[in-house]
């Protein structure tokens, strides 16, 4: 059954461009609560362990390089269905692809500067929240 947490970053491009307070009203107008929140900035290695999963892919030293370059949010979002629909709310990876509405479709420059990441999975999200949020960090 699906958990009723997310993890998500308010990403490089989108913080620097002072769209966090906008992102975050689409996020509570569709229902999400912030359960955890902090403001941060990756370093390379810390970008690096968050994406591992990538690490073989042609984007990845980019991608880390880009999620170290500025300040970003990181959250842990509680809805019912949390994963899944926040998917529904950001949009396709690709900004080009993204439908009409979504938050990397109005506010993503790139695929790599999209604004926003969501978690995949339950068990990411559980890992995800994890790596940014203490017990004492976050909503029980
Ligand atoms: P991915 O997990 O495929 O997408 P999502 O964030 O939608 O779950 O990729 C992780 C991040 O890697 C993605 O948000 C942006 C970056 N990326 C690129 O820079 N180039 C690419 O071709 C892809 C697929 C992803």
């Amino acid at each position: 059954m699906a958990t009723n947490r997310t993890f998500t970053m308010i990403k490089p491009d989108a913080f620097g461009a002072g769209n966090s307070g906008a992102i975050l009203k689409m996020i509570e107008e569709a229902g999400f609560k912030v359960v955890a929140m902090k403001a941060t900035k990756l370093t390379p290695e810390l970008a690096g362990k968050f994406y591992e999963v990538h690490q073989a892919r042609p984007f990845y030293a980019d991608l880390c390089a880009y999620m170290s370059s500025g300040p970003i949010f990181a959250a842990i979002l509680e809805k019912e269905n949390a994963v899944e629909d926040f998917r529904k709310l950001i949009g396709a990876t690709n900004p080009a692809d993204a439908a009409e509405g979504t938050i990397r479709k109005i506010f993503a420059k790139s695929i790599e500067a999209n604004a926003v990441h969501g978690s995949d999975s339950d068990e990411n999200a559980a890992i995800e929240g994890n790596f940014f949020f203490s017990q004492a960090e976050r909503v029980l």
